[in-house]
């Protein structure tokens, strides 16, 4: 399905009744790594995943791809669907710092919050380097170039070992998404607001969940997070990495309909 926002097409599917539940795809990824929580999950809740913009099937749009941009882009898709009731949102990585923004402007829309392999941090000065390191290989080499630094690191080691169909659909995903939005999304990033300080302020009910092999998100950003907000639950999701929800997908989704029916 395809909306109108602002300033591009944003591409999106959206299944089932009841309760709106919103993921938001992380970096350089897109609306695809949901399938699993989308066909499991629509059975208890309405399941909208977005491609953001430049992603998937959502247009490229020059430059702009700060949080901030998503987060409304997020918001106009609720009111673009005329969703009218609080919504639950699911954010891996890149999509938790969305989420975290989404909080910031507009936490009135929501009615809680699933925060995956994600950080309230801002980037360090040496990610910055790093990041500016990759928008360069990017524009010289390629999304290509950027999926054979990324698939390394993104999945635990038993899913390399016993799982190629699902590496080689990981690195698909990263493979398709156009140059414009890798250099958007690390700038985006590197240019984050570091959300540390939100993390008192947030009072609905958030599920944290994390893979037990993350290479990307240590262990210290989930406790910090965990300690910060108040109604917070933490789960760690056995032999799986940074993409927890597409390596154990039943964990995963059980966890998000545990929360979803305890809302
Ligand atoms: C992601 O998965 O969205 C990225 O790895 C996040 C990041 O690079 O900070």
């Amino acid at each position: 399905m395809r909306t109108n926002l602002r300033d591009y097409e944003m591409e999106y599917e959206d299944k089932g009744n009841g309760i709106p539940l919103i993921f938001i795809h992380g970096y350089p990824l897109n609306k695809t790594m949901w399938e699993a929580q989308l066909q499991a999950l629509s059975t208890v809740a309405r399941v909208i995943t977005p491609d953001l913009r430049g992603h998937g099937g959502s247009e490229p749009v020059q430059e702009t791809y700060t949080m901030r941009s998503m987060a409304k882009d997020i918001k106009e898709l609720i009111e673009n669907l005329n969703i009218e009731q609080p919504v639950v949102l699911c954010g891996l990585s890149m999509g938790g710092y969305i989420c975290f923004e989404f909080m910031r402007n507009y936490s009135n829309m929501v009615k809680g919050m699933i925060l995956a392999a994600t950080r309230a941090t801002a980037d360090s000065i040496e990610v910055k380097v790093n990041r500016e390191e990759a928008v360069a290989i990017a524009l010289e080499k390629g999304p290509l170039a950027i999926a054979n630094m990324m698939l390394p690191k993104m999945l635990a080691t038993a899913t390399y070992a016993q799982k190629p169909a699902l590496v080689e659909r990981v690195r698909n995903i990263m493979v398709n998404t156009s140059t414009q939005a890798i250099v958007g999304d690390l700038r985006g990033m590197l240019n984050r607001e570091d959300s540390t300080s939100l993390l008192k302020e947030i009072d609905i009910p958030v599920l944290i969940l994390h893979g037990a092999e993350d290479q990307i998100i240590p262990k210290s950003e989930v406790d910090l997070m965990k300690n910060g907000i108040k109604n917070v639950k933490l789960q760690i999701i056995p032999a799986a990495g940074h993409l927890l929800n597409i390596e154990q997908p039943d964990l995963f989704n059980k966890a998000v309909r545990n929360f979803i029916q305890a809302l």
